[in-house]
């Protein structure tokens, strides 16, 4: 059986600023504001907390080693574990498909956002403009046939720059462009939110966001909504770490690199959260409306909350908005271009296509039914009932079992925390077995149960209603990604994947490109 080699990053900087313009991105800025917003505002804040060090940087660690140990994207890596695995690499697979079908329309939206800051064209109310005008939102599912030019051409151009990345591959592709967009991303991003806290009435809206209400604690749907959010947001439990680890060199500190892109992400995310929400309490003082009482949905809020800032901000109006949406291109396109990868990697390594022949190929098909879906009246619905059920049921689900079949029935947690600890700086323990091993399934094993029942007995009072009502439509996405794994898997049962280069193999190839 032939040996593949298998490109490297450049370097370690390299590596982890790719991966943190992987982890930093639409979930960041235009998601998490809006989950917290919606689950409680401040008390969100505690299970997010919980969820990141028991679970986030734990499985942030386990997908690090095993992209590094096996040297393949996720099909790959999870067979050369065990051949029955490898349905958890497909599964995932199909899950960053899905996603990166809506992510394309939301950064499209952002960057006609940009434009129409200068001239604040959305006029004096926002939300009928973004529902209006702009979206042309309907109810339902029922009007995919009206398709807006402006948006599907945005689109073809976040696919086509996502793809150009992709095509160039790891080295001169991805990690160049990480080099150059992750530190203007913190720039901009930086000058945004001083800007927000000078706003009158900021100290309100932090206040609101980080006092907890421990009601909201009680309710298992936002634990979920938290433990989503933190695996959306790191990019684990749907194949793009252990994608991006594979390009590792042998010798890679590994834990240093997870805490270092954990705690980035989050700080950023945190930031994000201090930036909306100090605009939450500027809205505020203008309107008189208390920030839990401003009605805006989810999705909406950076598309509806900060155009209403902008056109009451007394001064540099133009500025705050590009800083704010040109940030949200920017994370978002690092971020599209990692969840591509994972199925783009996954055709290279497992049918032996080229990268530009696998990149234009799936990310062709991608374009198509992307381009086809969101730019149309139902985009928005689509959008946020499949961001729902595929994060919740799918991340959410795939994520707990990949931890339980590699700690648990493949009984890999030794050899991995060997491994890890061998190129590391950091040492970990016991504590991350029990966090990964038992904390975080268990945990997940409860709050899921707990949230279907409330799903599936939503009433037209609760919050889970719109999903209740597309429950068919949302669990054929979510367990369609699953049957996709169990089908790819069966069908590439008998067929090999090559070896992995031996140790020697590798140091001497290390050796002679350094
Ligand atoms: N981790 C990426 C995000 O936060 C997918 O948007």
């Amino acid at each position: 059986m032939a040996t593949e080699t298998r490109e490297n990053w450049g370097s370690r900087v390299g590596f982890i600023l790719a991966a943190i313009g992987s982890a930093v991105g639409l979930g960041n800025i235009w998601r998490f504001p809006g989950v917290a917003y919606e689950n409680g505002g401040g008390a969100f804040l505690v299970p997010y907390l919980v969820a990141l060090t028991t679970a986030g940087i734990p499985l942030l660690i386990m997908e690090f080693t095993i992209g590094r140990r096996y040297r393949g994207s996720a099909p790959v890596a999870y067979r050369r574990m065990n051949r029955n695995a490898e349905v958890i690499g497909w599964w995932q697979v199909a899950i960053s498909m899905i996603i990166a079908v809506y992510y394309a329309a939301i950064i499209a939206w952002a960057g006609w956002y940009g434009f129409y800051s200068i001239s604040q064209q959305w006029g004096a109310d926002p939300n009928a403009f973004l529902m209006g005008d702009f979206l042309q939102a309907s109810d339902g599912f029922g009007d995919f046939g009206t398709w807006l030019p402006g948006i599907g051409l945005a689109m073809v151009v976040v696919w086509g720059f996502t793809l150009l990345v992709i095509g160039a591959g790891i080295k001169k592709g991805i990690e160049t462009t990480s080099k150059i967009f992750i530190p203007l991303l913190l720039v901009m991003f930086a000058v945004m939110v001083v800007q927000a806290l000078t706003l009158d009435g900021a100290v309100e809206g932090l206040n609101a966001f980080f006092t907890p209400d421990w009601e909201a604690v009680r309710e298992p749907g936002v634990w979920l909504a938290a433990y989503g959010q933190i695996f959306f947001s790191l990019s684990v439990g749907f194949g793009i770490m252990v994608t991006y680890a594979s390009y590792l060199k042998r010798k890679s500190d590994i834990t240093t690199s997870a805490f270092t892109v954990g705690f980035a992400n989050s700080s950023f995310e945190i930031l994000a959260g201090i930036g909306v929400f100090a605009a939450l309490g500027f809205i505020a003082f203008e309107s008189g409306v208390p920030i839990a009482d401003q009605a805006y949905a989810g999705v909406g809020l950076a598309f509806v909350a900060f155009p209403t800032i902008i056109n009451t901000l007394p001064y540099m109006a133009g500025l705050f908005g590009v800083l704010f949406f040109a940030s949200l291109v920017v994370a978002g396109w690092t971020s599209m271009v990692s969840i591509v990868q994972v199925p783009v990697a996954a055709m290279e390594d497992r049918f032996g296509w080229g990268r530009k022949k696998a990149t234009l190929i799936l990310g062709g098909f991608m374009t198509v039914v992307s381009v086809a879906l969101l730019p149309t009246a139902s985009g928005l619905m689509f959008l946020d009932v499949t961001d729902y059920f595929i994060n919740q049921y799918g991340i959410a689900v795939a994520a707990p079992v990949s931890i339980a079949v590699v700690v648990w029935v493949m009984w890999r947690w030794k050899a991995l925390r060997d491994d890890a600890n061998a190129t590391s700086t950091i040492k970990i323990g016991p504590i991350w077995f029990v966090c990964l091993g038992v904390i975080t399934p268990v945990a997940l094993a409860g709050i899921l149960f707990f949230n279907i029942c409330d799903l599936v007995t939503a009433d037209a009072d609760s919050s889970l209603y719109t999903y209740n009502q597309y429950q068919a439509f949302g669990w054929s996405l979510a367990l369609g990604a699953l049957a996709f794994g169990v089908i790819m898997a069966l069908v590439l049962r008998r067929r090999e994947v090559p070896e992995i280069e031996s140790e020697e193999d590798v140091e001497i190839r290390e050796e002679a490109t350094r």
